[in-house]
């Protein structure tokens, strides 16, 4: 099989990775606007590298091309694939707004071609513990997904804007969404509400309280906050990176049930179960630890297994196991919480 990524500056260097370590991938290639992006991850990866979507399917001729542009630049990587009938993997959000996600999917179904989106939480370690956890009853019926994230320091400029991204719902929290529809199902309605901008190169709200509510009273609930990341950008030391403990950056997911909760802390990796207990004392108690490093787990950002399993039904001539029409739904949210947010935290239902 042969694999062309496009877009190899930052998420698309873990596409390259994945697509290497692939048995089946026999070819890799990459594509970027940018000849400096070009010269460096080219000799680094030691692949052929285009300068535009165009070339790289007329002159590597792909099976599938995996889509690594910035949000705003996905359709027309997306269209140009689909009209060669090009199997296409493209990273989250689908689109930078909920009508051209829409119209991607639909076209790649006229067109019949395999599409997915790059939502990789369904597939790293954390999730198939927990979902482990969650199957086996350890939790009991799960009624609650949390996160809470103190954003890292600063991003690139011009990063985080609106233009390229769509919002925060669309740029980041779009991951906990389909989470959220991952293990509890379809929300019944959403409000979103934000705290006034506080690091200034963020083109998008930074500051944000959500609840999904779902049937039966289940909730998945989102705290985002950059505050902290503030904090840290006012130190003012160069270089530092955005996302990590030495970032300011703290993220915690928690997962709770009737009979239990189990929280992941992405920091040290490791994922502490507890257990409701309904006897006459009523004291929660800690159960285990699981230390993901430890297990030799995937981490979130290693996209093996998700991209091994794109190709893998692709090679065998199978419809992907998460399709885009499903990641649409979790875009349909994604929009209904940026528009509670317009709204100032109004309720919206489907
Ligand atoms: N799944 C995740 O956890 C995760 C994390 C970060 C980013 N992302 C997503 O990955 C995508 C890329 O983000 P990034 O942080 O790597 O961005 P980036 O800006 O670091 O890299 C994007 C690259 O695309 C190139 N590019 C732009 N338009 C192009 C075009 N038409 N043809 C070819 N190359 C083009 C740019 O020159 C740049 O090198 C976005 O969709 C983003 O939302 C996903």
């Amino acid at each position: 099989m042969r694999v062309a990524v496009v877009g190899i500056r930052g998420m698309g260097k873990n596409h390259l990775s994945a697509a290497k370590k692939c048995a089946l991938v026999r070819e890799v290639a990459g594509c970027d606007i940018s000849e400096d992006v070009r010269a460096s991850v080219g000799a680094e990866f030691q692949i052929p590298t285009f300068g535009s979507v165009d070339a790289v399917l007329r002159d590597f001729k792909p099976q599938v091309l995996v889509v690594a542009t910035p949000p705003n630049r996905h359709g027309e990587v997306v269209r140009a694939a689909f009209e060669r009938g090009v199997a296409v993997l493209t990273e989250k959000p689908i689109a930078e707004s909920l009508k051209e996600s829409q119209d991607l999917v639909e076209l790649g179904e006229r067109k019949g071609v395999p599409f997915q989106c790059g939502f990789q939480l369904r597939y790293c370690g954390m999730m198939l513990k927990v979902k482990n956890l969650i199957d086996a009853g350890e939790l009991g019926t799960l009624g609650r997904v949390s996160l809470t994230q103190y954003s890292g320091s600063h991003t690139k400029l011009g990063y985080m804007t609106r233009e390229r991204t769509g919002g925060i719902f669309y740029e980041k929290l779009c991951h906990q969404v389909d989470i959220f529809r991952y293990l509890l199902g379809e929300p019944e309605r959403v409000m979103a509400s934000a705290a006034p901008t506080v690091l200034k190169h963020y083109g998008i709200d930074d500051n944000v309280l959500a609840v999904f509510a779902f049937p039966g009273g289940k909730q998945g609930v989102i705290t985002f906050d950059t505050r902290r990341a503030a904090q840290v950008d006012a130190v003012e030391k160069p270089g530092r990176d955005f996302e990590g403990r030495e970032a300011g950056h703290f993220y915690e997911l928690t997962f709770t049930g009737d009979r239990g909760t189990a929280v992941y802390d992405a920091w040290t990796s490791c994922v502490d179960v507890m257990r409701f207990n309904h006897r006459e004392d009523l004291k929660t108690e800690w159960v285990r630890r699981i230390d993901l490093r430890k297990e030799g787990c995937e981490s979130a950002y290693d996209l093996s297994g998700q991209d091994g399993d794109f190709f893998r039904h692709v090679a065998e001539g199978k419809a992907p196991r998460f399709p885009a029409s499903d990641a649409l739904k979790s875009m349909q949210w994604v929009e209904r919480a940026e528009e509670s947010l317009r709204r100032n935290g109004a309720w919206v239902e489907v």
